[in-house]
């Protein structure tokens, strides 16, 4: 058998060994493939394509759409053809066959790879060079970049104990979030950064929970998650203060405590992903760009 098809749950392990042969800088793991396709809150199987040549997988495609304020957009979430199969239309194919489908649900515009809160890579890893070459021929254009930066958890502490009773001065408390904080927060962040609520319920779902807030006069003010996406590798994120309590200092507690969180459950290093403030990162914990990222986008 020959040809396009479309996908189901039991593809994710060879799908997974594809991506691992053929996708030169990455490596993904069944947890986060998974995570990746059929956890996304917005899954639909009829999104994702295989191209099989005589029963082989020789290549996917994972897409997903958005409801991004008001606008529609369909995500290239992951895609790979074998390399011993480039350059012989297979990528073509495939992105056809998600761009019509995309049409079909009436989404306004195509997007690759940076999906809002469940995502692999916030764009395209310019050293895919191949890969930017593909997408300007399927009609895309480049828009912006965007970078991971990286913290190293080893070799630096992140001991807050000093500023936080600074704070506690000023009336503001900083502590792990709990269950029941959890309405009021998610209202907070609804008011003031609603794109980030799944990745902070994500959040929750980690032992010891994985947010940290600050609260004035009784109500939440600012918060900071990690393990939201990319569950176990290390990825912080997504934080916000409110606009009247910035510049005091609560922004840097709360990355501190998630980074401190990280080295606790041992790991090395911590993603700050789809930065941002870089300024920000590298003053307190000396982040530094690891990876940059470009972002394509086609009208349809
Ligand atoms: C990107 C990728 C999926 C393209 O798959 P493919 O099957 O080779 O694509 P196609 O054969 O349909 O290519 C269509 C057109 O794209 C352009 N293109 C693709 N690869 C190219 C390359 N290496 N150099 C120049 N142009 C290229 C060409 O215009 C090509 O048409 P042509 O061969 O008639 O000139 C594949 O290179 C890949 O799997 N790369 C690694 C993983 C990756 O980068 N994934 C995407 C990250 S967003």
């Amino acid at each position: 058998m020959s040809g396009l098809r479309n996908f189901n749950e039991n593809d994710i392990p060879t799908m997974l060994s594809l991506s691992n042969k053929h996708m030169e800088f990455d490596q993904l793991t069944e947890v986060l493939l998974r995570e990746k396709i059929l956890e996304d809150p917005a899954y639909n199987p009829d999104l994702v394509f295989l191209y099989e040549i005589n029963g082989e997988m020789i290549g996917y495609i994972a897409g997903v759409t958005r409801d991004i304020r008001g606008e529609k957009i369909g995500y290239v979430k992951l895609m790979v053809v074998a390399q011993p199969y480039r350059r012989q239309g297979y990528g073509t194919e495939l992105y056809h066959a998600l761009e019509d489908k995309f049409k079909e649900l009436g989404m306004e515009k195509v997007r690759v790879y940076d999906v809002p809160f469940n995502y692999f890579m916030p764009g395209i890893d310019p050293r895919y060079t191949p890969a930017l070459a593909f997408f300007e021929t399927m009609g895309f254009e480049r828009f912006g970049d965007t970078s991971n930066l990286t913290v190293d958890l080893l070799n630096q502490t992140f001991d807050t104990q000093e500023e936080e009773k600074q704070l506690l001065g000023q009336g503001i408390e900083i502590r792990r979030a709990n269950y029941e904080d959890r309405e009021a927060l998610l209202e907070f962040i609804h008011e003031h950064f609603d794109l980030w609520r799944y990745e902070v319920l994500n959040a929750y779902n980690s032992l010891p929970i994985a947010i940290h807030i600050a609260i004035h006069q009784g109500k939440i003010k600012a918060f900071s998650a990690h393990n939201g996406n990319n569950f176990g590798t290390g990825w912080f994120g997504p934080m916000g203060t409110h606009p009247d309590l910035r510049g005091k200092g609560i922004g840097s507690i709360l990355l501190k405590r998630c980074l401190q969180d990280m080295k606790d459950w041992g790991l090395e290093k911590s993603i700050i992903p789809w930065v941002g403030p870089i300024r920000f990162y590298s003053y307190y914990v000396n982040a530094m760009v690891e990876r940059v990222f470009w972002r394509y986008e086609k009208k349809i």
